[in-house]
């Protein structure tokens, strides 16, 4: 039997999908990785003693499963949202969570909303279901597009807040709006909230159709350990329960977690550092360089390239991206979208990273040959 015929008896809708591009991820040392948001500082102290402490001399625990529910994981979660461990659920990642919901509500037939530009992964995963993807685009102001979703009849919709790839924070009016007029589950990823002035967490209390979603990757320094968590509803956590792997957060992924959230100065002391480098770098980019970039609510700012000659366009995003991949430099573009293509997404970095990257950015402005397509210097309004 060949491959070519075992692949006709999967599940068609399957053949027909694009995975989901996750950024580079190069292996070998020596990247100023500003592509996925990662933090730029390393987890606590406390994680690494807790993982030591666990692993222990000879690893023995690594022979039994972990706490299937992530049990005090959980319980420490609910505490620090003032909710009660039967709001929470515990993730693989925040991917997990978010594939475990469109598993919960999308199918064939029944469609899944999500807001346009956003993460790319939402239709990915309700594309896997099979599922018809409704896109709620954003106008060029990025307001929530309140309307759309609350005339959608979708059984769910995505939404990131503060947003990805524009790092642009809403109005928590709209955020009012949406969940109070959605009749569906609205799912509110707040995976940069923590970057934010403001979150709405809380809100779980009052909507029982709001699910927020968080991550440890970018605020706890551990993308590496993928560790992610959903607030929500008794009822759609016992959902979420149902369907999730019985164990599907690691033993080392629980305790790393759990330490993290524990040293709460040490996180807060790295998220002031982080807001503070951002809004350094957000002047630079804007005042001295004069580059349209949206305020961000993120560990990221979504910057709008210029070049020697103040044109912008996708071919000098494109020069721009090409010349600090030479220089070792990694940032993200999203050349598909209008909204996005003329933008390159950086990801806050260390002082020092981010120093190298305004050089690296002189010297792209001194050398970059004229790209030949670029749209003409002109205004460009938020
Ligand atoms: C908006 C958004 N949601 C969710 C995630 C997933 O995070 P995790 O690493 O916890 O899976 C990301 C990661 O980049 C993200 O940007």
């Amino acid at each position: 039997m060949s491959a070519n015929s075992i692949l006709q008896r999967a599940r068609p809708h399957l053949l027909a999908l694009h995975a989901y591009v996750p950024g580079l991820q190069p292996q070998e040392p020596g990247w100023i990785k500003l592509n996925t948001n990662e933090n730029a500082y390393p987890p606590s102290p406390r994680v690494v003693e807790a993982l030591q402490r666990e692993i222990g001399a000879d690893g023995a625990s690594l022979r039994l499963y972990p706490s299937p529910t992530s049990a005090p994981l959980r319980a420490a979660v609910a505490r620090r949202h003032g909710l009660k461990p039967e709001n929470v659920c515990i993730g693989n990642g925040g991917d997990d969570i978010l594939n475990l919901l469109v598993r919960c509500f999308c199918g064939p037939e029944v469609a899944g909303a999500w807001t346009v530009p956003s993460y790319s992964l939402y239709p990915v995963l309700i594309g896997l279901e099979g599922a018809p993807v409704q896109a709620l685009e954003f106008e060029r102001d990025l307001r929530l597009p309140v309307g759309g979703i609350v005339r959608s009849e979708a059984p769910i919709c995505f939404l990131t807040t503060p947003n990805a790839p524009t790092g642009v924070g809403f109005a928590a009016e709209d955020l009012r709006a949406a969940i109070a007029g959605f009749r569906g589950l609205l799912v509110a990823d707040e995976t940069y909230a923590p970057f934010a002035d403001s979150d709405i967490a809380g809100w779980v209390r009052e909507f029982p159709n709001l699910c927020v979603t968080r991550s440890f990757s970018k605020s706890h320094c551990l993308a590496g350990q993928r560790i992610g968590y959903a607030l929500a509803h008794p009822e759609v956590i016992d959902l979420l329960d149902r369907v999730r792997d019985s164990y599907n957060v690691s033993r080392l992924s629980q305790v790393a977690a759990l330490a993290a959230f524990e040293d709460v100065g040490y996180y807060d002391g790295l998220v002031r550092t982080i807001r503070a480098t951002r809004e350094r770098f957000f002047r630079e980019l804007t005042q001295r360089r004069g580059w349209f970039t949206y305020p961000s609510q993120t560990n990221f700012v979504f910057t709008e390239p210029r070049d020697a000659a103040g044109r912008a366009g996708p071919e000098v995003v494109k020069s721009f991206y090409d010349h600090l991949v030479a220089n070792k430099i990694l940032v993200r573009c999203f050349p598909s979208h209008p909204l996005t293509r003329n933008f390159a997404r950086i990801s806050i970095g260390t002082d020092e990273e981010m120093n190298v990257l305004g050089q690296t950015i002189d010297t792209w402005l001194q050398n970059a040959p004229p790209p030949s397509s670029a749209a003409p210097a002109k205004p460009t309004s938020s």
